[in-house]
Parts: structure tokens; sequence; C-alpha cells
């Protein structure tokens, strides 16, 4: 399972990134926006500054809602960096342009992916990747997990190569559960991916060994 961390924010990358876990970045419109990044070249200098930071995806997603100007804004994220991926959100224009993306070799995610049937149309039209918001679907009363879980069994039904991207996690137990249904990929949050590292009976289990050291070495 690749982890990617869900932000803009450069310190936050930088410490997940030496952490040595890393596969790649997401970001999206209101997290660059949390970082105060606006305007057509800020943002474009702080996508090559996340490319610069981390060897893997990171994915950069479109504002325009029309085929033309997905396509406009795609192709210049593309032209960036070899590992910026085109995030796009799944409308009709939207999966045109994955579609368009596709058969141009430019790698896309699909985001805003709240069923199975999105999913599909993701997948046929040869998103690289998808995202199904699990955190959203849960503040929803309904089972993001089980999202998950469905996606994966139909591409596997199918053989589509479109990977399966857990996004909206929300704690550690939502990645070990997305792994567990087969995601290939969790963005999370820098927060859930160091709450992973917790166990109380680690930190008791170190605190014995080092007393016990203590003991016979001083
Ligand atoms: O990658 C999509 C993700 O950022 C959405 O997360 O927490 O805003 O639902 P959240």
């Amino acid at each position: 399972m690749k982890f990617f961390i869900d932000t803009a924010n450069l310190n936050e990358i930088k410490e997940a990134e030496a952490l040595g876990i890393l596969d790649g970045v997401t970001t999206n419109p209101s997290l660059m926006a949390k970082e105060g990044i606006s305007g057509e070249q800020n943002i474009i200098n702080h996508y090559v500054a996340i490319c610069n930071l981390v060897d893997g995806p990171v994915s950069a997603e479109v504002i325009s809602v029309d085929f033309e100007g997905m396509v406009k804004e795609g192709e210049k994220f593309a032209a960036l960096h070899k590992n910026i991926v085109v995030k796009v959100p799944m409308t009709v224009d939207g999966v045109k342009a994955i579609k368009y993306f596709s058969s141009k070799g430019i790698k896309t995610n699909c985001t805003l992916v709240f069923s199975a049937g999105q999913a599909i149309l993701a997948a046929k039209a040869g998103a690289t990747m998808v995202s199904p918001f699990i955190g959203r679907i849960d503040d929803s009363n309904w089972d993001g997990v089980q999202l998950i879980e469905q996606i994966v069994h139909i591409y596997r039904t199918y053989n589509f190569k479109t990977e399966v991207l857990a996004a909206s996690i929300r704690s550690g137990l939502h990645i070990v559960k997305c792994a567990e249904a087969g995601a290939d990929i969790a963005t999370c949050p820098l927060s859930s991916i160091k709450n992973l590292f917790k166990h109380p009976l680690t930190d008791i289990g170190l605190a014995q060994f080092l007393a016990d050291y203590k003991k016979v070495n001083g």
C-alpha cells in the first residue's frame, strides 16, 4: 500500500518525507487556500516546490469546470514536472477530460468520488487513480470503507488498471481499514500517519528494556 500525504503544507511534506515512508502528495484547492497560496504563478511555483521535495506522484487539481478549461489547465500542470498528476473532478466534463489526458499519456486522479458507479466511469475513461472520499461518506452516515471494498472488487473483476486512492482519511484506523479493503493508496493528513506509530505497549516495553539495561550497565 502506498502512502500519500494530503496537504499543501511544505513543512508537513518535509516531515512525512523524512519518515522514509512517503510515496506521493495530494492537494486540492481548499488545502492550497489553507496555506494562503493564491494567484496562478504562486500556485504553479508551489506545485514545483512540492515536486522538488518528494519523488512521487503530486496531484494538482484543476479549478475549471468545463472540458476546454480543464484540458488547458491540466496540460499546463503536467508540463511542470514529470510527477504531476492532474486532479479532475467527477463530472461529465471531468470524465471527458480524463479520457483526453489518458490518450495523451498524462496521469490523472479523479476526485470527489462517492459511489461505485462514478468509480467505474473514471476507470473506463482511463483515470490513473480514483479518489473515493471515505471520511465525508462516514460523515453522512454511510460506510466509506465499504465503498473502497466495492470499488476494489469491481476493478479486480474487470482488471481495470486505475489505482484506488482512499481519500478524506480521518484516522490511523481509516488507513488500516483501507489497507484491509485492498486500497492501492491512502492519502492522509500527517496526523493520521503519525497515529500509526502509537501503541502504549510499545512505550511500556521500551521503558522496561531501557530500565533493565540501566540496572546492569549503570
Ligand atoms: O484528498 C481529498 C481530501 O483532501 C478530502 O479530505 O478531510 O476535506 O474530507 P477532507
